[in-house]
């Protein structure tokens, strides 16, 4: 299928939310770039073309960008807050620099602003602000956590024989319908901001203990009557990375803890 509209341009396409974004762009016939460092090795599918380039040197942004229609911001590097924000704002002046200056939807997170004591939410907040105060037509994307990513943090959580259960909730959802949802955002240019979070909130001790119980896991589970001082787990504690208002119906937890246990 041709596509009619001017291309997207993809950063982080090859991410854990950029890939099933891209297909999902590919699959509603829309033509794709995705900016990378290192560009997979198979041939990319019809529509869908790599360019190199690194947002942090800032280099080769130019010919990424030339005729693209809308830019979906979806890079990140979350060890390098500091990065992160140079990542942006190297964008963004290579975007305002281009003939045509595209649109831009900056992919972001419930409650960053909100829980700022974790330096990559508060680079986070700074990216929006950069996107905001840019000139360029923007939307700003916040999403909750990621069910793959809350499965990753609870491998690394429940390695040992004793497992600490804090108290506080967090709303994932699934990577495949933030992707589906973006992706209708993007092809119906929508701007300002939108939320998207998971179906239910769960308590960090429901979400843990399903996990484990999904894994056949017996552990020492012992759960803290209050969460520590700390300002990124007291927020945490409050909900802020939740926003039962904007529940999707897509894919529940214990869906995907069946679906990965497959
Ligand atoms: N994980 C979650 O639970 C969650 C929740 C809500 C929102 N988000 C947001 O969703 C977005 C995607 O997250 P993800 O977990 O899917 O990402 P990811 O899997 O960690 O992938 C990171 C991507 O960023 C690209 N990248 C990093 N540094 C770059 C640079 N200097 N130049 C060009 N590309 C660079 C990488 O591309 P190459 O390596 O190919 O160059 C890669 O595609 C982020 O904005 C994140 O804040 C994540």
């Amino acid at each position: 299928m041709t596509s009619i509209q001017a291309p997207f341009l993809v950063t982080g396409g090859t991410g854990q939310l950029g890939r099933p974004l891209v297909a999902e762009l590919l699959w509603q016939g829309a033509e794709v770039r995705v900016l990378t460092r290192r560009p997979p090795a198979a041939a990319p599918p019809a529509g869908l073309t790599y360019v190199v380039g690194d947002l942090v040197a800032g280099a080769d942004l130019a010919g990424a960008l030339r005729g693209v229609g809308t830019v979906i911001h979806a890079a990140h590097d979350p060890s390098n807050p500091v990065q992160d924000v140079t990542a942006t704002r190297n964008l963004l002046q290579a975007c305002r620099d281009s003939a045509t200056p595209p649109a831009v939807l900056y992919v972001s997170i419930v409650g960053a602003a909100q829980a700022t004591a974790f330096s990559y939410y508060a680079g986070k907040v700074r990216g929006e602000a950069l996107v905001q105060s840019s000139g360029l037509p923007h939307l700003i994307f916040r999403a909750t956590q990621f069910q793959e990513f809350v499965a990753e943090i609870l491998t690394g959580l429940t390695r040992w024989p004793l497992v600490l259960l804090l108290p506080g909730q967090l709303q994932p959802v699934a990577v495949a319908d933030v992707a589906a949802v973006l992706a209708d955002h993007a092809l119906r240019g929508a701007r300002g901001e939108a939320v998207l979070a998971g179906p239910e909130v769960l308590t960090l001790h429901a979400l843990t203990r399903t996990w484990l119980a999904a894994r056949n896991q017996r552990k020492l589970l012992l759960p803290l009557p209050f969460m520590p001082p700390h300002p990124f787990l007291q927020a945490v504690g409050r909900g802020v990375l939740t926003a039962p208002q904007a529940a999707y119906r897509g894919r529940t937890w214990a869906d995907f803890l069946r679906e990965s246990n497959r």
